[in-house]
């Protein structure tokens, strides 16, 4: 009997309308929500190989990772940290400790939680093909390594600057504006929105604390595309408000088609980041009719859009995940684990003259400007 692991919460709604679609094709799907490791899920590793609430981990053929765990501790109070730096500001040193010590002793605490959820997943994609393995799932987090990597590949990825240096991300909007007329300011980490570049803005940005990472705007519509296993599966328009980032007053989609560049790029992506799922947004400039490639989520919600669309990108990939799981589809292969990223890092610094540049800079002092970065 074959079993494909589901990682994520039960109530979540991708989880739950894969583990539907799993059924219905006679697939008992295993669903483990790490987030519960330690409080109500026991793994335990040694001798033999992990378990989880005593289950051997090994009875996965295949899994589908939708979330590692929290990333961030749900038991953190981020309003007592961000009270705890006024209050110190204000001199009030007792208050800032007793605010700040449970956030600390939590962020400790769940480093070392998601330490082994972590490494429990990458253990498992060493040996059971795992759409997609945690070691990709931080891409969407690490943006200008992410347009950096798609752009060096040339796709076209709308031209960016990031780093703290304020002067040179300045020097970027204000040339960026004369040339396209605007520039976003977006999250270097996509935790937070996009929103249109201004003076104001700039002027309150804090350098020192936070880096900055301005694109140029292309005004047009946003395109959400999926691709598995290396092919388009869908694409729709994003029907939103005024907001620059759609998703903050999104209303519905539009099923669209890609052209032939479109879809190449999509696809290409996917193959370049060697993932067998994505979620990507391309972004269409209504004047030129060029498309970009703005981002590449690697657990992408589906559910909702799937509905929509009528295009039925779960059961397309428990189709995937079952192929998967029978050893019939090759692009989940087992991946190298984690440690082999430090060769794979020298490999690539090695061959990236501005990488090495910056490392020779870093040597003697810091460049000047501060650290920026500018791309593709
Ligand atoms: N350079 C840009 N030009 C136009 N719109 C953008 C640009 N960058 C982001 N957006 C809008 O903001 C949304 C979110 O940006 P994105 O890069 O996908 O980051 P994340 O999803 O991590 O927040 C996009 O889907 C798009 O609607
Ligand atoms: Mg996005």
């Amino acid at each position: 009997m074959t079993t494909v692991g589901l990682l994520g919460p039960a109530d979540d709604a991708e989880v739950a309308v894969l583990a539907a679609r799993l059924a219905h094709r006679g697939v008992r799907p295993w669903i483990v929500d790490l987030a519960r490791f330690p409080a109500s899920l026991r793994i335990s590793w040694g001798g033999g190989g992990v378990r989880l609430d005593g289950r051997p981990l090994g009875e996965m053929d295949a899994a589908y990772l939708r979330r590692v765990g929290t990333a961030l501790p749900a038991a953190a109070r981020y309003d007592a940290a961000a009270g705890g730096a006024v209050a110190v500001a204000e001199g009030d040193a007792a208050l800032w400790r007793a605010q700040r010590e449970p956030t600390v002793a939590a962020l400790r605490d769940e480093r070392a939680r998601h330490a082994v959820r972590t490494a429990v997943v990458e253990r498992l994609a060493r040996e059971r093909p795992v759409v997609n393995p945690p070691r990709a799932q931080s891409y969407h987090r690490l943006k200008p390594w992410l347009l950096l990597a798609l752009g060096r590949q040339g796709l076209p990825v709308p031209e960016w600057c990031c780093g703290s240096g304020g002067e040179a991300c300045g020097r970027f909007a204000a040339r960026g504006r004369a040339r396209w007329g605007e520039v976003v300011d977006k999250p270097p980490a996509g935790i937070y929105k996009t929103e249109l570049w201004t003076e104001q803005r700039f002027a309150a940005h804090r350098f020192g604390r936070r880096p900055a990472l301005y694109q140029r705007l292309v005004r047009g519509d946003t395109v959400r595309c999926y691709v598995l296993g290396g092919q388009l599966l869908g694409a729709a328009r994003i029907v939103h408000g005024a907001a620059v980032d759609s998703s903050l007053d999104q209303t519905g989609i539009e099923v669209v088609e890609l052209s032939a560049d479109e879809q190449r790029t999509v696809e290409r992506a996917a193959q370049l980041l060697g993932l067998d799922f994505l979620g990507l947004d391309l972004q269409r400039d209504a004047r030129t009719g060029e498309s970009f490639l703005l981002d590449c989520n690697l657990s992408p919600m589906f559910a909702s859009w799937g509905r929509l669309s009528q295009c039925d990108v779960a059961g397309r990939l428990a189709d995937h995940l079952i192929a998967c799981a029978a050893g019939r589809a090759g692009a989940a292969a087992p991946r190298p684990g984690v440690l082999d990223l430090v060769d794979e890092a020298k490999a690539l610094f090695a061959r990236d003259a501005d990488i090495a540049a910056l490392l020779g800079a870093a040597g003697r002092r810091q460049a000047p400007g501060g650290g920026t970065w500018q791309g593709p």
